[in-house]
């Protein structure tokens, strides 16, 4: 199975940070955000992955490329352990690069991916967002995927006031954590929501993906959205995924991810605890 990454988005919310630079390179703790997405595609057995780019998104293709003045610098000083992660970047997978001409959406960021895909089933993983669990993400999905073929989406359960934000999963429960997909509503009212299960940025979709894409209306903002196009196809799953998910997008998430990731490094750990208890004691 190949992977896509959409990683075009302007990155508003993420303003000023993002002015110059991509939301997707933003690190958390010592890794840029997406570098833990092309970990997570590589970790569920993808070697083949597709990064949808767009204007000022360059040092993403740097980030991944074989950088020889860096390389020859650190042998000669003998910094073998950075030397070994830096190549290991650039070993990690195929990796290659479509530009999406215009920000016109998730739904037509994947579009760019047509041509490179063809006619399979493939992974969609959202470039400012990454997860952390034992079992990865897209393995998860590309798990129920082979089980019950169709369209699978990963879903996690909301607090209410996350439900108004998120696309919300119509669904009957089929086994274990695996639901049929009725419907998919787009930042409902609380009220109006037909579950707490929202759509969180992982995605196994069927190659019709592209023709429900091509015949999906733009809607708020001139957006296409992918939501819509997968509430148009016929067989759609929906998987409650195990682990965290972090969409790094959002500042405040941001900076608890950092914290998060920061803390499963033991030379660090005691000492980012003593200072958030300082901060605490602090306030
Ligand atoms: P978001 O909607 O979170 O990204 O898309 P955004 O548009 O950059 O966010 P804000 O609202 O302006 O802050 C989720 C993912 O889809 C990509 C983004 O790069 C992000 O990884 N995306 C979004 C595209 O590739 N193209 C788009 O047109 C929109």
């Amino acid at each position: 199975m190949k992977a896509v990454i959409p990683a075009a988005g302007l990155g508003t919310r993420f303003l000023p940070a993002t002015k110059a630079q991509p939301k997707e390179m933003l690190p958390v703790y010592n890794k840029p955000t997406i570098q833990y997405v092309v970990e997570e595609a590589v970790n569920s057995g993808i070697d083949d992955i597709l990064i949808i780019t767009g204007k000022g998104k360059r040092t993403i293709e740097d980030h991944f490329d074989k950088s020889f003045e860096l390389e020859y610098n650190l042998k000669q000083k003998g910094k073998l352990d950075y030397l070994k992660q830096v190549q290991d970047i650039t070993n990690m997978a195929d990796i290659y690069y479509v530009r999406q001409k215009k920000q016109k959406g998730l739904g037509d960021a994947v579009r760019c991916a047509k041509k490179h895909i063809g006619d399979e089933a493939f992974a969609v993983l959202l470039g400012d967002t990454f997860t952390y669990s034992d079992v990865p993400c897209t393995k998860q999905l590309m798990d129920v995927h082979e089980k019950y073929g169709g369209s699978v989406i990963a879903i996690e359960e909301l607090p209410e006031y996350k439900i108004e934000r998120y696309g919300i999963v119509d669904g009957t429960h089929i086994e274990d954590n695996v639901y049929g997909v009725n419907n998919l509503v787009e930042k409902p009212k609380l009220a109006d929501a037909p579950s707490n299960l929202g759509i969180t940025g992982r995605y196994v979709l069927t190659p019709d993906i592209f023709d429900k894409l091509d015949s999906t209306d733009a809607g708020v903002g001139g957006e296409i959205q992918l939501t819509d196009a997968i509430n148009a196809q016929d067989e759609v799953y929906a998987c409650t995924f195990e682990g965290k998910i972090y969409d790094i997008g959002n500042t405040l998430e941001w900076l608890k991810s950092s914290i998060d990731m920061a803390l499963t490094h033991d030379d660090v750990k005691e000492e980012i605890l003593l200072y958030l208890k300082e901060k605490i004691n602090e306030n």
